[in-house]
């Protein structure tokens, strides 16, 4: 079954795999993946997250364009994310950058849902397209950091534990 999503639980240590570089490919490299990316956005700013993101058209815009050059460069295409500083670890930095906001089990379902939405829409393989959801499945889990009791815990990145 494709686009299934698993409870976020405090006691596991998410794994996952980066995207196959078959997706990128098979999405039209940076000029699908950028439409993809787009789309998705689009579909945020009707949803019920909407409310997470900027408001103002100019810096929507900046992080749409921030966002397609992040899945570019983790699926395999050139890096036009992380440019200079070679020292961070990507997946580090972009849990790190979520502890900025409140992300609830809820918001994630709501995130994935946009995604699930915008990849209905691509014709490709389904199971190139399972494995780029795979990655999202595990890795928005790292990104929820405030729980419905009101607790906030920040997920920590064990990579191969
Ligand atoms: C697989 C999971 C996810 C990935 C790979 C991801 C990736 C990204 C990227 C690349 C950016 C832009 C970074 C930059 O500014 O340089 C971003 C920003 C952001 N993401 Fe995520 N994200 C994920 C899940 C989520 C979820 C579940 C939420 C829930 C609401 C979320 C909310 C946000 C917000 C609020 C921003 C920043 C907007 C701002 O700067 O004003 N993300 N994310």
């Amino acid at each position: 079954m494709s686009y299934e999503v698993s409870k976020v639980s405090r006691e596991e240590n998410v794994d996952f795999s980066m995207p196959s570089p078959e997706f990128y490919k098979a999405i039209g490299e940076e000029e699908g993946m950028r439409k993809l990316m787009y789309d998705f956005y689009d579909i945020i700013y009707e949803s019920d997250i909407a409310n997470f993101f900027p408001q103002e058209e100019e810096e929507f815009e900046k992080i749409k364009e921030k966002n397609t050059k992040f899945f570019i460069q983790i699926c395999g295409g050139p890096k036009v994310y992380e440019q200079d500083d070679k020292t961070i670890d990507l997946n580090e930095y972009m849990i790190r950058l979520h502890d900025d906001f409140s992300i609830y089990e809820k918001s994630r379902y709501e995130w994935l849902g946009c995604m699930e939405e915008a990849l209905r829409k691509v014709d490709m393989e389904q199971r190139i397209k399972d494995d780029f959801w795979n990655y999202l499945e595990r890795f928005s889990k790292l990104t929820v950091n405030t729980f419905s009791d009101g607790s906030v815990y920040y997920a920590e990145y064990n990579p191969g534990q």
